[in-house]
């Protein structure tokens, strides 16, 4: 597909900045189906409000100049402890989609997880990246799930991830309330129902996307399921929408090489706590044994830092970065990852770090 360099309307300074360059440009409905979460929004709130609560202790007289910001996840390096979190339908934001935010994460250094829900094949979001995960939700046809892996290792994906925390969609009412469908023109393209599929179908008071996730995605996936795909992979294995330590140890038991610390951005069980909240007793129980990562409501550099002081090994950042395709394209995706890596270097130095391991060992405090 053509790349469409979209001219940015305005020159953000801050990660943050693209959310309102995106509200501008996006028809309502979408913007909500992005920025929503589920209920009463709960969790989405709290995600923020834990991280800004997360105070972090500098450290000074270090004599260190300016600190790389490279990481190791899953085994290979990468330029920032960052990874670009699955998201479905990304030809809602801009027409070239996956394409276009699969090809600045790979520009930038950093990997880029492909959703099943992808609007772009999997093949093609595979060619435009640079190191591509896979993330899978289980289908009722397990047919399905076992061609989806072929396809995804066959394109030469380097890891996969189980996404664990959507028996059923979250009751999002933002989209119940705008009897959300997905438009014509944006397909799930991993999947055979395309145009047909009840995405698509908008009836008054229901979200079709819930419909249709109801309809595909299997609603009692396990334990079992988990070490059936462990014993068919050959890739690093990642569990995602983990919050509760006794999951990620079993998860580790399983041979899972990291958990995701996520509530879906807020967008599942409305009442789980926030990410930052949950995660130091997930990093405490699993300890050496797999790699945690964060997700939900990451919005800059700090907050990585944040995440990185409370014991994650790195990140997953959704919303920002399809709020900066919205609002340019690749070239949108490009400067939002060139802006959070700046914001990134900024907050390592400022607490003395030496590098990003260093970040690890950071004491932090509440701040009210
Ligand atoms: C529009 C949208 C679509 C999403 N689609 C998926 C998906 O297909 N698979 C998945 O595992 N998570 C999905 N998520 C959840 C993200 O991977 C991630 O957990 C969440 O967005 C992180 O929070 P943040 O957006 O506040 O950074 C989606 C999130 C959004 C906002």
């Amino acid at each position: 597909m053509a790349e469409q360099m979209s001219p940015m309307r305005e020159s953000p300074v801050a990660l943050a900045d693209f959310a309102d360059l995106a509200r501008a440009v996006l028809p309502p409905e979408v913007w909500d189906f992005v920025a929503g979460g589920s209920g009463a929004e709960t969790t989405l709130a709290a995600n923020r409000r834990a991280l800004d609560q997360t105070g972090v202790l500098p450290r000074v007289l270090c004599g260190v100049p300016t600190p790389p910001t490279d990481a190791r996840l899953l085994g290979a390096v990468h330029t920032l402890p960052v990874a670009v979190a699955p998201m479905a339908y990304q030809r809602l934001l801009h027409p070239d989609g996956e394409v276009a935010l699969a090809a600045a994460a790979g520009a930038a250094g950093i990997p880029y997880v492909a959703s099943t829900l992808g609007s772009v094949p999997i093949e093609q979001v595979a060619r435009a990246g640079g190191d591509v995960w896979f993330q899978l939700y289980w289908l009722r046809d397990r047919g399905l799930v076992a061609d989806l892996l072929d396809r995804a290792e066959a394109a030469g994906c380097t890891a996969l991830m189980l996404t664990v925390d959507v028996p059923i969609l979250g009751r999002r009412l933002r989209d119940v309330r705008n009897s959300f469908a997905i438009p014509a023109d944006v397909v799930a393209a991993n999947l055979p129902t395309g145009r047909g599929s009840l995405a698509h179908a908008a009836t008054p008071g229901v979200s079709a996307v819930a419909a249709h996730t109801g309809a595909v995605f299997a609603p009692a996936v396990s334990w079992d399921d988990l070490e059936w795909l462990r014993e068919r992979t050959s890739v690093p294995l990642v569990v995602k929408g983990v919050l509760d330590p006794r999951d990620a140890t079993r998860a580790v038991a399983v041979g899972a090489d990291a958990v995701v610390v996520s509530n879906h951005g807020g967008r599942q069980l409305d009442g789980a706590p926030a990410t930052a909240t949950a995660l130091p007793a997930v990093v405490d129980a699993v300890g050496d044994r797999c790699e945690v990562l964060l997700d939900s409501g990451v919005r800059g550099g700090m907050d990585v830092l944040r995440a990185l002081a409370l014991g994650a090994h790195g990140v997953l950042v959704g919303r920002p970065l399809l709020w900066a395709l919205a609002a340019g394209g690749r070239s949108g995706a490009e400067a939002a990852l060139s802006l959070l890596a700046d914001e990134f270097r900024d907050a390592l130095t400022l607490a003395g770090c030496a590098d990003v391991v260093a970040a690890r060992h950071l004491r932090t405090t509440r701040v009210e």
